[in-house]
């Protein structure tokens, strides 16, 4: 299910009304001068040249929050937000920026790199367009980049991927396009978010490497096979979605090994083979669709079986039938569509003679299974 991250860490420290408002906060700051904070704040100082430089990159507010990023006073712009640091050490530090929904058009600056006790940027739903700048990767308090829903393009912007402790990375619903680097999946990001870009080539064999519990790479151009590490990822993963892409080949054995696993989507691939037994040792899924694939042979009752499913998707593949067990899903209220395949004697299949030629009859690699769990 949909994890909710958000302002995470910096709203627990802010009082409630001062994020529901979405304006900056300042503690025992001073107000009201136009003038830039003198050196005995060179932080605060920092931030204004940040800022203001980024002002001067936007081209376009409709909602007139800029109109409040004027003075000395950063901590007071509505969308920025300060923090006292733990160790009392200077003033305040600015440590979020919030501007989602603002609709802001222009393009981000090299200067915002002086932020450098900013551990959130969430700009999610603006319009932002053209690269991440370089520069990004001296963030390195960041934890949280949410640049989604904007018109970014570009290739992968591999400066988030120095950012030395980013967890959360969600640049989905942009323009990025080309290949998606290895060092995405090495790299220590809880959460990864590339949905609806451009992107093409081959998913990264290093996808086994990522201690992730969530990566979306759906609505994207990936082609080639998912890489045979798949299973192999960190015990954590909880939510894949790599659907309408353009996979080809089998699913690879390993998938049962992710056992924390509650929703995967394959769908809208050219997926072939058989569904691999080893789905059944996934105890914990909930959602699972593999639709309008090329898969074949018959769904097991191992599948069919598992506990916790809600909502089972194998419509427009090349199955031949399944098993008893799975006409009991229907009983168990979850959702079972199987149309479009070649199960004898029951509806909305498909016309025989599509059924006489299994479009990449693959022979996938088959462990036979001892019953999971
Ligand atoms: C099951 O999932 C499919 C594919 O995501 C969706 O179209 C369908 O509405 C879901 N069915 C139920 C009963 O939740």
């Amino acid at each position: 299910m949909p994890h909710s991250w958000s302002l995470a860490l910096l709203l627990f420290l802010l009082p409630p009304s001062a994020s529901a408002l979405g304006v900056g906060i300042w503690i025992g700051g001073g107000i009201g001068t136009q003038t830039p904070p003198s050196s005995s704040n060179s932080k605060l100082h920092n931030a204004y040249t940040a800022l203001q430089a980024w002002k001067c990159a936007i081209t376009d507010d409709p909602n007139g929050i800029l109109a409040t990023w004027v003075g000395s006073d950063v901590c007071s712009y509505k969308g920025v937000f300060c923090i006292q640091p733990i160790d009392m050490s200077t003033d305040l530090v600015v440590a979020g920026i919030d501007l989602n929904h603002a609709s802001l058009q222009g393009t981000l600056v090299k200067e915002l790199s002086l932020l450098s006790d900013l551990s959130i940027i969430h700009l999610n739903s603006n319009r932002f367009t053209g690269a991440v700048p370089d520069s990004f990767r001296e963030l390195e308090s960041l934890s949280e980049l949410d640049l989604s829903n904007n018109q970014f393009s570009g290739p992968f912007p591999s400066a988030t991927l120095l950012i030395p402790n980013l967890i959360y990375l969600d640049i989905r619903f942009n323009y990025f396009s080309g290949p998606i680097p290895e060092e995405l999946f090495n790299k220590d990001l809880d959460a990864i978010f590339l949905n609806n870009n451009l992107f093409d080539g081959q998913i990264p064999q290093s996808l086994g490497n990522s201690p992730a519990s969530v990566i979306t790479l759906a609505n994207n151009r990936f082609s080639g096979s998912i890489p045979v590490s798949f299973g192999y990822m960190g015990p954590g993963i909880k939510e894949v979605l790599l659907h309408n892409n353009q996979l080809t080949g089998c699913i690879p054995e390993g998938v049962g090994l992710l056992s924390e696993m509650e929703v995967l989507d394959l769908s809208h691939n050219s997926l072939s083979g058989h569904l691999p037994d080893t789905i059944s040792c996934l105890s914990e899924i909930e959602v699972l669709n593999f639709a309008h694939n090329q898969l074949s042979g018959v769904l097991s009752e191992f599948v069919c079986s598992l506990r916790n499913l809600a909502n089972l998707t194998v419509s427009y593949n090349f199955l031949s039938g399944f098993d008893q067990e799975c006409t009991r899903l229907l009983f168990r209220n979850v959702g079972f569509d199987f149309s479009g395949n070649c199960i004898p004697g029951k509806n909305r299949q498909r016309p025989q003679p599509e059924c006489s030629g299994i479009p990449g009859g693959l022979n996938c690699l088959r462990i036979p299974l001892i019953r999971c769990g």
